[in-house]
C-alpha cells in the first residue's frame, strides 16, 4: 500500500512539474506572438522601412534563440500530459473533454510541426508568413484548454 501511495504521489509531483513547465513555455511563446501582433507591428507607424527592418531584427535575433524552443517544450510537455489525463474511451464515443482536448492537441501539434520545420529545416508555408495566424491558433488553443473542463 505504502509503495502505491509513494508512486502515486511521485506521479502527481511529476505531473505538476510538467504542467508548470507547460504553462511557462506557453507564456513565453504566446507572449511573444501577443507582443508582435499587437505592438511590434505598430512600429511601422513611426519608423520608415529601413528603420523598421533594423529595429525588428534587433529584437528577432534574440527571439529566435528562445521562442521556437519554448514552443517545442510546450508541445513535448503537452504530449506527456495528454497521456495522463485523456482517460479511457467508453461506449465507443469521446466525451466533450476528450473531443476538445483532441482538437487542442491537433492545433498545437500543427503549430509545433510548423515550428520545427521552420527552425530546423527552413520550411515556411505561406499561411505562417505573418504571426497573425499562429496568434489566432494560440487564442483558440487557450480557450479550448479552459472550456474543456466545463
Ligand atoms: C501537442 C501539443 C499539446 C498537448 C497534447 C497539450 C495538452 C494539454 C493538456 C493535457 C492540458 C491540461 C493540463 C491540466 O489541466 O492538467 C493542457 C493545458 C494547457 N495548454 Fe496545452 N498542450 C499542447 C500544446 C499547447 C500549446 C502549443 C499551447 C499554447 C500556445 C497550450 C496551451 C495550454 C494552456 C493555456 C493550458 C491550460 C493551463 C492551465 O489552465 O493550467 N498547449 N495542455
Amino acid at each position: 500500500m505504502l509503495v502505491f501511495h509513494k508512486l502515486f504521489k511521485g506521479l502527481i509531483i511529476t505531473y505538476t512539474f510538467i504542467h508548470t513547465i507547460h504553462i511557462f513555455s506557453v507564456f513565453i511563446y504566446g507572449g511573444f506572438l501577443f507582443v508582435d501582433v499587437l505592438f511590434l507591428s505598430k512600429m511601422k507607424q513611426t519608423l520608415n522601412d529601413e528603420e523598421y527592418k533594423k529595429a525588428r531584427e534587433s529584437i528577432m535575433m534574440h527571439v529566435r534563440k528562445v521562442v521556437p524552443y519554448a514552443l517545442m517544450v510546450a508541445v513535448a510537455s503537452g504530449l506527456f500530459m495528454i497521456t495522463q489525463v485523456f482517460g479511457e474511451i467508453t461506449d465507443n464515443s469521446l466525451s466533450a473533454f476528450q473531443i476538445m482536448l483532441s482538437i487542442k492537441a491537433f492545433l498545437a501539434s500543427w503549430l509545433g510541426i510548423r515550428g520545427i520545420n521552420q527552425k530546423l529545416f527552413g520550411i515556411n508555408p505561406w499561411v505562417f508568413k505573418s504571426h497573425l495566424f499562429p496568434f489566432s491558433l494560440v487564442v483558440v488553443i487557450i480557450l479550448l484548454s479552459q472550456l474543456m473542463y466545463i
